[in-house]
């Protein structure tokens, strides 16, 4: 144990300590064990700062004889004044030793203030481990998702699917392992729990979710990962195969095996949809605006009985034969509408569906309550494809949702965003953007109370809009070099200590800190492993071919 310059437990539960820095290795997210002169108690360190301190170092310095040689040896003590680097390290209490309840105890107040015998040492593994055990534990489903950092051994970490409540952000710079992560957490959240998930899936990382399972024994390859045992990789199997049977996948990409191709009708896109694909300006174009409303009114049928189905083509008729509902004057707008139309080709984006009633679409699919798990590839997409996608999705799902509460079922949704900085941009760059960036704030700000729960990943968190990131609860982090994108963050998630989110710039791929109601305690930093399906969007294996050798000629 070492003794410490000062320390200090407070009575809210937490303690701060001031340690030489060569007697003590310690850093952000580490298990420290307090030895009060009463108790001992288990603490993480959330903050630590370096001190440049003057200390003094005394040698004894020993002459032989005077400077020509001759004489006595003599002896003398030399002091002199050295810079010493000390750390001042803050943190939570976690638990009091022996107590069951692990976190939040109330504190003596004269517990440890100041006292001298106060000392302080790294919490050994198997503490940690019993704590991280009993913490992580609650009745529900628990999802499992990789293993302790900075621990010798290997200490599961499970994340409770509860905390999935309030808006996730998962962020690290490219190559850092988010999509990765995203996919073991989906994987895990569909594998063990009843909620429904939709994945908007960028990079197709998800189109191969049907196929079986890897040969789950290799996950542990490489690392110290935590083992699956024979039984697991059973259960995992059997799961698999149930949720297969309510999985659907929609993609464009040729190659991507039993997806259905037809995303959607021209007729299943509101007004502001179709605007924007015509790339129409509300009150710039206010007349062909109107008049784009009047055409696509035309189609509608009483109340009750919905509208019909309708393409491109009928759109156009639609837009001729509108003139007569208007003033003579609109001959020119129509004229203006068909030419914006023509020249959006609309007709040859690749998402549109036949019109067919059996046809499984994104709306149909999102309103059969059978399919469980949609993946929503939107990789072999043009940006407006994706746009119209993504926009009608959050408005069918807001839909849907309000319908569940409305009866009180119970029904939620995970709705999980990969690069979400495209389609929630903190800047509309394109007019068809402000589509899905509203989406963005309604959902994160108030989805939870409809059951639509948001998981959103991104390389570059200044970027993504900040009414996303400032309601999200629970932060997940990877490695970010960026003091930028480090400073956005800081500013959008106060509630993180400052040195916490610094500690990413020395993350390797697949370690994370992990904040918030998804993990127990303050804040949990580990190796994100065990994915269970084939990644579709992987780095590439290249063949950089054989290593060079210069000759000399
Ligand atoms: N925890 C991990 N264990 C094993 N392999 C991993 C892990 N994390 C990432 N990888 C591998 O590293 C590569 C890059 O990871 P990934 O695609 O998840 O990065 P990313 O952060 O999403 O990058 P980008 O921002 O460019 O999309 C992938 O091939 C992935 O398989
Ligand atoms: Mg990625």
């Amino acid at each position: 144990m070492r003794q410490i310059v000062y320390g200090v437990l407070k009575r809210v539960g937490s303690f701060r300590f001031r340690v030489p820095a060569e007697d003590f290795d310690v850093s952000t997210g580490d298990y420290v064990l307090i030895h009060s002169s009463q108790m001992r108690f288990l603490g993480q360190v959330e903050e630590t700062r370096d001190e440049f301190v003057l200390g003094e170092l005394t040698r004894t310095v020993t002459r032989v004889g005077n400077t020509s040689g001759v004489g006595d040896s003599l002896s003398e003590r030399d002091t002199t004044k050295v810079p010493k680097i000390h750390v001042e390290a803050s943190g939570r209490v976690l638990c009091a030793l022996g107590a069951r309840d692990a976190p939040a105890v109330a504190l003596d107040p004269d517990v440890g203030d100041r006292a001298g015998g106060v000392g302080i040492e790294m919490a050994p593994d198997e503490m940690v481990h019993s704590y991280v055990a009993k913490a992580f534990h609650t009745e529900g489903p628990m999802l499992r998702v990789g293993a302790l950092l900075g621990v010798s051994e290997s200490v599961p970490v499970r994340l409770d699917p509860a905390g999935f409540k309030r808006p996730t952000g998962l962020f690290g710079q490219t190559g850092a392992g988010k999509s990765y992560a995203l996919g073991v957490i989906v994987e895990e959240l569909i594998l063990q729990t009843k909620a429904r998930v939709v994945v908007l899936d960028p990079n197709g990382d998800f189109v191969r979710f049907k196929d079986d399972l890897k040969e789950l024994g290799k996950i542990n390859e490489g690392g110290n990962l935590c083992s699956v045992t024979h039984d697991e990789r059973y259960e995992y199997q059997k799961v698999h195969h149930q949720k297969i049977d309510h999985a659907a996948v929609l993609s464009a990409d040729p190659s991507a095996k039993g997806a259905s191709r037809r995303f959607l009708r021209l007729s299943e896109l509101d007004q502001r949809e179709v605007a924007a694909a015509l790339r129409l300006d509300r009150v710039k174009d206010a007349e062909d605006y109107h008049l784009l409303q009047i055409a696509r009114d035309r189609f509608k049928r009483p109340a009750g009985e919905g509208g019909p189905s309708y393409g491109v083509e009928e759109l156009e008729k639609s837009i001729s034969g509108a003139a007569g509902y208007s003033t003579p004057a609109t001959a020119h707008c129509v004229e203006r509408l068909r030419r914006a139309l023509r020249n959006s080709h609309l007709e040859s984006l690749r998402i549109w569906g036949s019109g067919s009633a059996d046809e499984s679409t994104l709306v149909s699919l999102l309103r059969d309550d059978k399919v469980q798990v949609l993946i929503i590839d939107l990789s072999t997409l043009e940006r407006l494809e994706k746009t119209l996608v993504a926009s009608l999705l959050f408005r069918t799902l807001w839909e849907i949702q309000e319908d569940h509460r409305r009866k009180e079922d119970g029904k939620c949704t995970v709705l999980v965003l990969d690069e979400a900085h495209h389609l929630f941009p903190q800047k509309a760059l394109f007019a068809e953007q402000e589509l899905t960036v509203d989406w963005g704030s309604k959902i994160a700000g108030e989805g939870r109370k409809y059951g639509l729960y948001l998981i959103v990943a991104s390389q570059l968190p200044s970027k993504v809009h900040e009414h996303v990131l400032t309601q999200c609860g629970n932060l997940v982090l990877m490695m970010m070099a960026s003091q930028s994108d480090i400073d956005a963050l800081r500013d959008s998630f106060s509630f993180v200590p400052g040195s916490l989110l610094e500690r990413s710039k020395w993350f390797e791929k697949g370690e994370a800190l992990v904040i918030g109601e998804i993990v127990p305690g303050p804040s949990c930093l580990l190796h994100f492993e065990g994915r269970k399906t084939q990644e579709g969007g992987r780095d590439l294996k290249v063949d950089w071919g054989e290593d060079l050798h210069l000759t000399e000629e």
